[in-house]
């Protein structure tokens, strides 16, 4: 019956590709030094798929970790949510090309689009599904091979992103589990859509030979403006949380925030006075993964030993759309 039922994290794990592109490899393809990368963005390398990798590649490796961390196999999955941008193609979807792979039964599987915030909306999205009962597992993943998506001529965005894939299980609990997901606020501010874009291939702009010509199907951003509004939404959503939860911000354990930019994480610390010692940092590792960046960063936080079962722990996003979230759960 609805409302007797919570949801909580059976199991997590990730998938970063082997291949590794360092500052020092983007200093040969633009006009860039690995001294400012590191001082305005905290990167220092990004992991890059292999030629024949698409998005659910990754996206089954960060699942089969999961489900082995969860003790369940892909048989025990009720539903698949595959947050991307960069999906394998606009339809099949990646959710259905994921489900194959792993060898579901015949359960639900949808991509969601919510660009960077995208992991943060599909646990929302899940946690209601089980909270509503009839659902006892679901995969949700974020995966993006981004890097096919970007202009390594242009200096501004090709030294952000990166590839990879996270991948957790949100499995049906009791009403009275404390570790459970605990709320969810999700935000979206379409005026704000030109900030940060990705144009062609869709229904407005077909790819063809003058989109190719004009680079339009690579991102295209406004950076100092996304800066100040991804500051402002991620303070405003996790204030939000807090305030939900009647939560003290000393009581959280660990803040990850979307892995964008490091002075992004830290602004959005100092804007509600949360240590920067208990934000989740993999940004150095990683780059911007969009919807892969909260689940892997949570995953090197926690093989690193500083994550434990019962924490409670603090996750916020932003993207493009302009989208927001954040989401409060006790490990
Ligand atoms: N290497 C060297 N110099 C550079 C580079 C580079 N890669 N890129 C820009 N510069 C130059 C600029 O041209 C500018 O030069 P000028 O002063 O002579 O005009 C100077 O560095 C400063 O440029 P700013 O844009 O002011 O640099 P800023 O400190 O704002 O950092 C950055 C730029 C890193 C892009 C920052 O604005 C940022 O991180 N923004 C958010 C980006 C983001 O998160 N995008 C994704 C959002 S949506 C999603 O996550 C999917």
């Amino acid at each position: 019956m609805a409302g007797n039922y919570r949801s909580r994290i059976s199991g997590t794990g990730s998938y970063l590709p082997e291949k590794v592109l360092t500052n020092f490899d983007l200093e040969k393809l633009v006009d860039t030094n690995h001294d400012w990368i590191v001082e305005r963005t905290g990167i220092v390398r990004r992991h890059i798929a292999a030629d024949d990798e698409a998005a659910s590649d990754l996206a089954a490796k960060a699942a089969q970790r999961a489900l082995l961390d969860a003790g369940l196999t892909a048989q025990d999955l009720d539903g698949i949510i595959f947050c991307t941008v960069t999906g394998d193609q606009s339809m099949p979807s990646s959710a259905c090309c994921l489900q194959a792979k792993l060898g579901c039964r015949s359960i639900m599987a949808f991509d969601l689009s919510a660009a960077c915030s995208g992991f943060v909306y599909g646990l929302s999205v899940a946690d209601h599904f089980v909270r509503q009962g009839g659902f006892k597992n679901i995969l949700v993943v974020g995966a993006e091979v981004i890097h096919r998506f970007v202009n390594y001529q242009d200096r501004e965005t090709c030294i952000l992103f990166g590839d990879g894939a996270g991948a957790w299980i949100v499995s049906q609990t009791s009403a009275d589990d404390k570790n459970v997901i605990m709320s969810s606020h999700l935000h979206s501010e379409g005026g704000l859509g030109d900030l940060f874009v990705l144009g062609a291939g869709g229904s407005r702009l077909p790819l063809s030979q003058a989109v190719l010509d004009q680079k339009s199907q690579f991102v295209k951003m406004k950076g100092r403006e996304i800066y100040k509004n991804a500051v402002r939404t991620m303070s405003s959503c996790c204030d939000e949380a807090l305030e939900a939860n009647q939560v003290k911000i000393n009581s959280v354990d660990w803040l990850i925030p979307h892995q964008a930019n490091l002075r992004i994480m830290e602004a959005v610390a100092d804007h509600f006075g949360f240590p920067k010692e208990k934000v989740i940092v993999a940004v150095h590792e990683t780059g911007n993964t969009s919807a892969a960046s909260i689940p892997t960063a949570f995953q090197i936080g926690r093989e690193s030993g500083k994550i434990k079962r019962g924490d409670l722990i603090l996750l916020t996003a932003f993207g493009a759309g302009l989208t927001a979230g954040s989401l409060l759960l006790r490990y």
